[in-house]
């Protein structure tokens, strides 16, 4: 997974009016901010161009991940209209366009700088510079999507207007961490509360089994470009990025038999999945002989549904 052709030319232009030791500093303080948990600094147009450069590739992945399966499970459910707060450089509103293809796409994003790069990544959208837990109301839409913003701007009472303003399904997304979980579990919870019906990852509406000492999240592998491990001093050219998301909507749609919540574990005539059926967390074993099985497990990957069986 990579940022499309397109915008990674313009988010390497953008970093490109930057000195490379700049850059590299102003790097190291958002991945240090993002590992302790803590808003990732934001004020000035080195730290945009660091984070385009360094964080937008994984949180494009993530968003590009829960899109795909929210289109998957929405099926042709019309999304015309895309809200994203916290929007950033427009990561979410990038992967929503390219899965969607709305009419019209909103971004809210209180740092001016970031907002600017935004427009000049997805200048069809209209980018408001606002505090999204702010304004009285939201503007409604089919798809409000909230991507690594709900739980930075520290104000979930603002979901309950997050969910107001969806005309179709809300998208919440957070750190794939054991905090960025309960954030999610606890966003899950007062969603159904309100009436708002599962769409995805869980395959049920019930009470999350997953035990409190673990976390649900799901991993996507996103491609560095060589300013990217220079700017990490990293030898892999991929990391994945983790992260836990729900999405919720106002209609029920047909929940799967079960979701793939770890990398599948592979050995010799044998594919190990972990699953969570919505009532259970349960290891599915592929064997060779079971011939169905073990082909659907072959194309099993971490974050998809699992169909077949044997649990
Ligand atoms: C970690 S970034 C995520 C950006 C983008 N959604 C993405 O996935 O790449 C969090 C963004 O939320 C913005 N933000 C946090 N609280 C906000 C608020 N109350 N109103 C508007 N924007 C906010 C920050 O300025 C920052 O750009």
């Amino acid at each position: 997974m990579q940022l499309p052709a397109e915008i990674r030319i313009r988010t390497e232009e953008l970093a490109d009016e930057v000195a490379f030791a700049e850059l590299k500093r102003a790097a190291a303080g958002i991945s240090e901010a993002y590992r302790a948990g803590r808003g990732v600094p934001l004020a000035n147009s080195t730290q945009v161009a660091a984070y385009l450069t360094t964080r937008m590739p994984g949180t494009y992945a993530a968003a590009e991940a829960a899109l795909r399966e929210t289109k998957q499970a929405l099926r042709d459910r019309e999304v015309t209209s895309i809200l994203d707060v916290g929007a950033g450089t427009g990561a979410a509103s990038i992967a929503a366009e390219r899965r969607f293809q709305p009419k019209r796409i909103t971004m809210i994003e209180r740092a001016s700088g970031m907002a600017s790069a935004a427009r000049v990544l997805v200048p069809e959208a209209e980018v408001r510079v606002d505090d999204f837990t702010r304004p009285p109301s939201l503007p409604p839409h089919d798809l409000v999507i909230a991507a690594y913003a709900l739980g930075e701007s520290g104000k979930l009472e603002v979901l309950e207007r997050l969910w107001q303003a969806a005309k179709v399904a809300l998208v919440v997304i957070e750190p794939g961490t054991p905090a960025g979980f309960q954030f999610i579990r606890e966003v899950r919870s007062r969603l159904l509360a309100a009436g708002g019906r599962m769409v995805a990852p869980c395959p049920a509406e019930g009470v999350c089994p997953m035990p409190q000492a673990d976390w649900c999240h799901f991993g996507a592998r996103v491609e560095r470009t060589g300013l990217h491990r220079r700017l990490k001093d990293a030898e892999l050219n991929y990391e994945d990025e983790k992260f836990s998301y729900v999405v919720l909507a106002r209609e029920p749609v047909s929940l799967p038999h079960a979701r793939i919540v770890r990398r599948p574990v592979q050995q010799p005539g044998l594919i190990m999945l972990e699953t969570c059926t919505g009532h259970a967390i349960k290891t599915v074993h592929a064997r060779k002989r079971e011939r169905e099985i073990f082909r659907a497990g072959r194309r099993a990957s971490w974050g998809a549904t699992w169909e077949a069986g044997n649990d």
